[in-house]
């Protein structure tokens, strides 16, 4: 129930991050590739330490294996990326509901890191290794992480009466992305 509103309630949000995303492209680049990545990287760097890990524990969700900064800090060194300084609008964490709204974002996006890490390795010769370890996240796992995550927020919104907390938490979540990933320039940056 909690999935299927969240689905369709940021269906639009969606088409938005993907258009500012523009990875599918064809003539995205490596260029491209690592600017975007910056982006990501930068982002996950200000928003995973502000995650509840203990609440959502305590809320009977675990994310400490899901963090996906680890991902990205292996491939800046990889392509020699730079992290931007610039503080970035970050969506309100402050309860578990919130943040489960708000990690139905990241985690789904991991969905659709599987067709984008393989259309970086067709035309970007990108793998796990080289650079595309962010994208490649959970691999083959990714479906069995997907539901998973899916039981956990359907369990925790049937207990509880925050479903519109949890929708209203994703929302600013794919905001703040499209937001931040969309805008066009850097200033100081952090070397990796
Ligand atoms: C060009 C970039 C992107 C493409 C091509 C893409 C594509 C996809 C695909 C194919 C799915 C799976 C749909 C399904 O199995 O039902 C998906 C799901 C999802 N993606 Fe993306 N995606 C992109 C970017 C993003 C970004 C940047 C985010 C958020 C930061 C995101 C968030 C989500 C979410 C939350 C879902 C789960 C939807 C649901 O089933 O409830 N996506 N995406």
């Amino acid at each position: 129930m909690i999935l299927q509103r969240l689905k369709e309630e940021t269906r639009v949000q969606h088409e938005e991050v993907e258009a500012a995303v523009d990875v599918m492209n064809q003539m995205f680049d490596l260029a491209d590739y690592k600017r975007l990545l910056e982006k990501f990287w930068s982002f996950y760097a200000q928003y995973e330490p502000k995650l509840p890990l203990d609440e959502l524990r305590n809320s009977d969700f675990d994310y400490s294996n899901r963090v996906k900064l680890p991902l990205l800090e292996a491939d800046a060194k990889v392509l020699g990326l730079e992290r931007s300084s610039n503080e970035i609008e970050l969506p309100d964490l402050s309860s578990p509901a919130k943040a489960l709204g708000s990690l139905y974002v990241i985690e789904g996006s991991t969905l659709g890191g599987q067709v984008i890490s393989r259309h970086l390795k067709q035309h970007l010769g990108l793998t796990a290794e080289n650079g595309g370890a962010f994208y490649a996240g959970y691999g083959q796992e990714t479906g069995s992480m997907w539901k998973a995550f899916g039981e956990s927020l359907t369990k925790f919104a049937g207990a509880g009466n925050a479903d519109d907390e949890i929708v209203d938490a994703a929302k600013e979540t794919f905001a703040c992305i499209t937001k931040w990933v969309g805008r066009k320039t850097n200033t100081a940056a952090i070397s990796s």
